[in-house]
């Protein structure tokens, strides 16, 4: 019999096993990371490997030192997580892994590691989309979230109002029509010269101004669920080199003070009135933008004012992590037709197909 004739079988199996164990995998950027999920939502260990210290000194991830450390890391990180969970490589019953979107040099070495490892084991690889894995860490840390929800999807590359009707299907009502939020964001810190990871900079100073400049007016779109952030981005760009310019100091907490809520007041009001339209009074928010404390707390509040429930990861697990994908990789095998494959190859530019259900 041939891995994937075995596969076939095992899946059949595992989908009557009361506990299962996935690992996942995640090396799509800057992050190695290596994780045990049973039954996709307790974590046994979620160990993550950062290069941020080595990108932020050329102000960004690059990708063919990406790759490299991935390799010397991604050795480690499986040991460490095995040794965390305290299992062998035999309790392992399904090995996921993130195949896009991502850097494709990153997403190889991750991809060809789970491939090894799950021909030796004899046991199934499932290809995981990346986004999917950000939607699925909220079922980790909160047992009693099940679908239908609408999911606020942020980061550095999507930015999407979906309601997930079920683990099988969901349905777009909003995207932006050009940058995502996350890179805005990047793109915003950059031009004032904060450090790399750029978000984070952005929320901790913004904290400490006011929203007092108006960047650029909120336009009305053919569909009104849908955002934009190369215009709000571009004005920022544009206000920080004019000062410059003209020798102006400009105070940097307010500019992130006012682009801050000028990318989420909008995006938050849209979100809010899917839930209303669809009656679906949850909301979840998916993405390394989650980790936006203003974006958390605004969300809240105006939700909490509709009787609408507000659903956040925590913060270990809105960054890359395996935890989400070993999650996401439960749910395909649970619930989505997996055909096992070894050729499966990285799609660095695999997109959430919303056509089809997150975990396709
Ligand atoms: O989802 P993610 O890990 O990467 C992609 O899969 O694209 O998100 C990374 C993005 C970056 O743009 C980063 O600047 C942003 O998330 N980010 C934040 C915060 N933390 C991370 N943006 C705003 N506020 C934050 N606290
Ligand atoms: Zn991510």
């Amino acid at each position: 019999m041939t891995y994937e004739e075995r596969m076939k079988q095992r899946l059949q199996e595992l989908k009557q096993k009361e506990i299962i164990n996935v690992m996942g995998i995640e090396s799509s950027c800057d992050e190695t990371s290596i994780s045990i999920v049973q039954n996709g939502q307790k974590v046994l260990s979620n160990v993550i490997s950062s290069q941020i210290p080595i990108h932020a000194e050329y102000g960004g991830v690059v990708p063919e030192i990406a790759s490299r450390n991935h390799i010397i890391n991604i050795d480690y990180v499986y040991n460490q997580a095995l040794k965390e969970a305290k299992l062998t490589s035999l309790d392992i019953d399904a090995v996921a892994v993130t195949y896009g979107p991502g850097l494709v040099g990153a997403l190889l070495v991750g991809l060809n590691f789970a491939k090894g490892l799950a021909y030796g084991l004899d046991v199934p690889l499932i290809p995981v989309n990346h986004i999917a894995g950000h939607i699925c860490a909220n079922f980790i840390d909160f047992v009693d979230l099940k679908p239908p929800f609408v999911c606020l999807i942020v980061s550095g590359g999507h930015t999407a109002i979906v309601l997930q009707k079920s683990y099988t299907e969901h349905k777009v009502y909003g995207s932006t029509l050009d940058d995502a939020v996350g890179e805005s964001f990047d793109k915003v810190a950059r031009v004032m010269g904060l450090k790399y990871p750029g978000g984070p900079q952005v929320d901790k100073l913004a904290k400490l101004g006011q929203n007092n400049i108006v960047f650029c007016k909120t336009h009305n779109f053919e569909n009104p669920y849908d955002v934009s952030y190369s215009g709000l981005k571009t004005a920022v760009i544009n206000y920080v080199h004019n000062c410059e310019q003209k020798g102006l100091k400009y105070n940097i907490n307010d500019v992130c003070a006012s682009f801050e809520s000028q990318a989420f007041d909008d995006l938050i009001n849209k979100t809010i009135q899917v839930s209303k339209i669809t009656e679906v009074n949850k909301i979840a928010l998916a993405g390394g933008v989650a980790a936006n404390s203003y974006l958390r707390q605004k969300m809240t509040e105006r939700a909490k004012k509709e009787g609408i429930e507000v659903y956040y990861p925590n913060m270990s697990l809105c960054g890359d992590n395996g935890a989400m994908i070993a999650s996401a990789g439960f749910y395909k095998l649970k619930y989505s037709q997996l055909q096992p494959d070894l050729q499966i190859n990285a799609q660095p530019t695999l997109a959430l197909d919303f056509t089809k259900s997150f975990l396709a």
